[in-house]
C-alpha cells in the first residue's frame, strides 16, 4: 500500500505520532501555528516531549500551508478538545481543522481523528464538515476512522511504540488501511465501531478521575480523623485486589476535561450522570482542602495570615512536564491570595516569564527563596529531589512547615530541621 501521511496539529500528541510514522512513511506535519512550525523546522520542541535528536533525524515536511494536506492519502487530526468556561465541549479546533482538511482533501483519502471526543462526535460533527468543504461523500469519496491517543506526558516508559493503540474504521476497507498504518508503529486493538473507540478513550480518563476522587474524599475524611492517608493506603494496598490510587490535584487537559465530554452527551440524550460529576466536583475542589491545611499550619505557628509568605514549588499540572494548561496550582494561588497570603512560585521547567505571566505570582529560583513562612511542593519535579533542605531552612528561618502534596520528600529529613511535614 502506498501511503503518504499528513498529521494535522503538532502538539503533545501529534508530534510524537508524526515522528513514529516518519520511520515508515513519507510524512507531512501541518500546524496552523507558524511559531510552532518554525520551532520544529529548527529541531526544537517546546513541549519537551520529543528531543532534538529525533527531530534532526526525521524527514518530516513541517508546514503551516494547508494546501500541502492535498499531497496526503492518510490524514491524522490531533487538535485540542478543551472545555469552555461552563465546562461544555469546545469543538472549535476540531471544526476548524475538519474545515481545513475538507478544503484540501484528496479523493480516496482516509481521515483518522485522534482528538479525545464524546462517542458520536467524529461521525455527527466532523464528517458533515469534511463533506461540506471537500464536496465529497463520506464512504464514497473518502473514509474516516478514529484512534484515540494514550500518550502520558513525561512518561518515558509508556511511549507510543510500546502501548496498544485502539483503532476503528467506518467500514472493513478503511479499517484495513488504518490497521496497516498503525500496525507499523505499535500493537493495535481494532474496535468494532468508531463510537466504541471514542467511548473507550473517554472512559479511560473517567475511571482515573473517579478513583482519584475517591482517594481525595478519603483524604479529607482521614484528615479530620487524624489518620495519615498514606499509611492507610499502604496498609490497604497489601490486599491483592486493592487498586493503587493516591489523592492529589487533578489538572491538565485530559483527566479533568474528558469526563465533561461524556456527561455533555449523556445529558443531551436525557440522562443526568451523577457518579461521574460527583467525582469531578470533589477533584475540582481539592485545592480548597489543601489551602485549608496551609492555613491551619500558618495558624498553628501563630502567623498572621495577611502578608504571610508561602512558596509553591512545581506549578505545572504534573511533575516533570512543561505543560501548565489547567494547572490546579493556579487555583491554589488564587485561594491563598484570597486570605491575603503572599504567594511565590518556583518552577525550573517553566522559568520566570511563564510563572509570572501565567500564574500571576512573583518568581523565585530555589536559591532565591528567603523569608518564607511555609513551602508547598505541588508538582514534585525530579529537580526537587536534590534540594539542600539545610540551606533552605537557613534562608527561611521563619518557615514552619513543608507541605508535600505527593509525598515525594524524605519526611524525616524535613522534621529533623524542626519543620512540620504534612501531606494530603
Ligand atoms: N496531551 C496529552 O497528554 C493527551 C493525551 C491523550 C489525548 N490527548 C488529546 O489529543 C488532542 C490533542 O492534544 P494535545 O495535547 O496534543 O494538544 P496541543 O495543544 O499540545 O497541540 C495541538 C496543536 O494543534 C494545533 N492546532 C490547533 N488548531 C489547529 C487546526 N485547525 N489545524 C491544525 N493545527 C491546529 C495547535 O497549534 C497545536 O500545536 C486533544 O483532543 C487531547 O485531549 C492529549
Amino acid at each position: 500500500m502506498k501511503i503518504k501521511i499528513c498529521v494535522v496539529g503538532l502538539g503533545y500528541v501529534g508530534l510524537p505520532l508524526a515522528i513514529e510514522f516518519d520511520r515508515h512513511f513519507p510524512v507531512i506535519g501541518f500546524d496552523v501555528s507558524e511559531t510552532r512550525i518554525n520551532q520544529l523546522k529548527e529541531d526544537r520542541d517546546s513541549s519537551g516531549e520529543v528531543g532534538e535528536e529525533p527531530l534532526k533525524d526525521s524527514t518530516i515536511l513541517f508546514t503551516a500551508d494547508p494546501e500541502r494536506i492535498k499531497e496526503a492519502s492518510f490524514v491524522v487530526i490531533c487538535v485540542p478538545t478543551p472545555i469552555d468556561k461552563t465546562k461544555r465541549p469546545n469543538l472549535s479546533f476540531l471544526e476548524s481543522a475538519s474545515e481545513l482538511v475538507g478544503k484540501n482533501l484528496s479523493p480516496d483519502s482516509v481521515v483518522v481523528y485522534e482528538s479525545t471526543v464524546y462517542p458520536g462526535c467524529t461521525e455527527e460533527v466532523c464528517v458533515p464538515i469534511l463533506e461540506k468543504f471537500s464536496g465529497l461523500r463520506c464512504g464514497e469519496g473518502f473514509k474516516v476512522g478514529y484512534s484515540p491517543e494514550r500518550i502520558n506526558p513525561g512518561d518515558k516508559e509508556h511511549t507510543i511504540d510500546k502501548i496498544t493503540k485502539v483503532i476503528a474504521g467506518m467500514d472493513p476497507d478503511s479499517l484495513e488501511t488504518i490497521d496497516f498504518v498503525y500496525s507499523k508503529i505499535t500493537k493495535i486493538h481494532p474496535a468494532p465501531t468508531i463510537k466504541t473507540a471514542e467511548a473507550a478513550k473517554v472512559i479511560e480518563n473517567i475511571q482515573r478521575d473517579l478513583n482519584i476522587a475517591l482517594m481525595n474524599e478519603l483524604a479529607v475524611i482521614f484528615n479530620k480523623m487524624g489518620v495519615k492517608t498514606k499509611d492507610v493506603l499502604a496498609a490497604a494496598g497489601t490486599k491483592w485486589n486493592f487498586h493503587k490510587y493516591h489523592p492529589g490535584l487533578v489538572g491538565g487537559h485530559c483527566i479533568g476535561v474528558d469526563p465533561y465530554y461524556l456527561t455533555h452527551k449523556a445529558v443531551e440524550l436525557g440522562y443526568h450522570p451523577e457518579v461521574i460529576l460527583a467525582g469531578r466536583k470533589i477533584n475540582d475542589n481539592m485545592h480548597k482542602h489543601v489551602v485549608e491545611l496551609v492555613i491551619k499550619e500558618l495558624n498553628n505557628s501563630e502567623k498572621v495570615l495577611k502578608h504571610s509568605k508561602v512558596a509553591l514549588l512545581g506549578l505545572t499540572f504534573k511533575e516533570n512536564v512543561k505543560d501548565c494548561r489547567n494547572s490546579k496550582a493556579k487555583c491554589l494561588i488564587n485561594e491563598l491570595k484570597s486570605y491575603g497570603v503572599e504567594v511565590f512560585g518556583c518552577d525550573p521547567l517553566l522559568g520566570r516569564e511563564t510563572v509570572e505571566n501565567v500564574f500571576g505570582v512573583r518568581y523565585k529560583e530555589m536559591n532565591e527563596l528567603e523569608g518564607m513562612d511555609g513551602l508547598v511542593v505541588v508538582s514534585p519535579h525530579q529537580e526537587f529531589g536534590d534540594l539542600d533542605w539545610n540551606q533552605i531552612k537557613k534562608r527561611n528561618e521563619n518557615a514552619s512547615f513543608v507541605m508535600d502534596l505527593k509525598g515525594f520528600l524524605d519526611s524525616e529529613k524535613i522534621k529533623a530541621l524542626g519543620l512540620e511535614y504534612c501531606s494530603i
